[in-house]
């Protein structure tokens, strides 16, 4: 069976992260979350602070970033973590998931050298297929040839409420309307940016999991898959 390149795009909170590593594990496949690749220069960016606005700063700080992504450990996994993220060989797993990074790593996410730079990394993991990646531009822009393209989406309260849960379990003291407003303006910025904006893919299956669960949502794109392989010849083509 030919290994298909499988995309994943969402606003924040549609259950990507959840759902691309469930259905990569089911079939044998690497997950990739491109989106720790845009927190991890963030938190970089922030750590050395350099000024968001300083677009060919960052630039060139993405030019000398090195961002690895690994599978977590079982106990990783256990406290919600799809991939363990290390920032120029240091372990950043937890630490990119603040609500602060998220938003710095959204107005980063805006620039078009930092992109090119991260989008060519991304590619180079997935030129051989067999793979689950999921962020915003990873049917449109990352894997145009994907075979597989999903577009997952869920209503804006019940996404927040999600992420909010997250953070409270981490003993964060977010309330559910700082969390719900947080996700609005990053899944604007992101829907109204010139580069590669967060649009579905003309050939993307819309999925919407409002009232679904991850394990179900899971199994619904492992059985798209599944038809896709069925479909298709079975020699593999470039996917950019
Ligand atoms: O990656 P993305 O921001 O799209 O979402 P996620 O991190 O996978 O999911 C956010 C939270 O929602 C996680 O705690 C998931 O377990 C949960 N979730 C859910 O309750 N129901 C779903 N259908 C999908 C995710
Ligand atoms: O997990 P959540 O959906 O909240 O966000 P994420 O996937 O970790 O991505 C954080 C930010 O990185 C997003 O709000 C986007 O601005 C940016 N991003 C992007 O522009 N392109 C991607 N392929 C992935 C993330």
């Amino acid at each position: 069976m030919q290994r298909l390149t499988i995309a994943i795009d969402g606003p924040a909170g549609s259950g990507k992260s959840s759902v691309a590593r469930a259905a990569a594990r089911s079939l044998g496949y690497v997950y990739l979350d491109s989106g720790a690749m845009y927190r991890a220069l963030a938190l970089k960016a922030i750590r050395e602070n350099v000024a968001l606005g300083d677009y060919a700063a960052l630039e060139t700080l993405a030019q000398r970033t090195h961002i690895e992504l690994k599978p977590p450990t079982p106990e990783q996994e256990t406290a919600g973590a799809k991939n363990r993220v290390f920032l120029d060989g240091r372990e950043v797993t937890e630490e990119i998931r603040m609500a602060e990074v998220a938003q710095s790593a959204s107005l980063l996410a805006t620039i078009a050298g930092v992109r090119k730079v991260l989008v060519a990394e991304q590619q180079r993991a997935g030129s051989r297929g067999g793979i689950v990646m999921e962020g915003r531009d990873i049917g449109t822009v990352v894997f145009p040839l994907a075979e597989l393209k999903i577009f997952l989406d869920a209503s804006p309260e019940v996404r927040a409420k999600r992420r909010w849960k997250e953070h409270l379990e981490k003993g964060d003291k977010l309330t559910l309307e700082e969390v719900l407003v947080e996700v609005r303006e990053r899944d604007r910025r992101d829907r109204e940016r010139k580069v590669s904006p967060l649009v579905r893919a003309a050939d993307a299956v819309l999925v919407d999991n409002t009232a679904m669960d991850a394990e179900e949502t899971a199994r619904l794109i492992v059985m798209l898959a599944q038809e896709r392989q069925k479909e298709l010849p079975s020699t593999a083509g470039r996917k950019t």
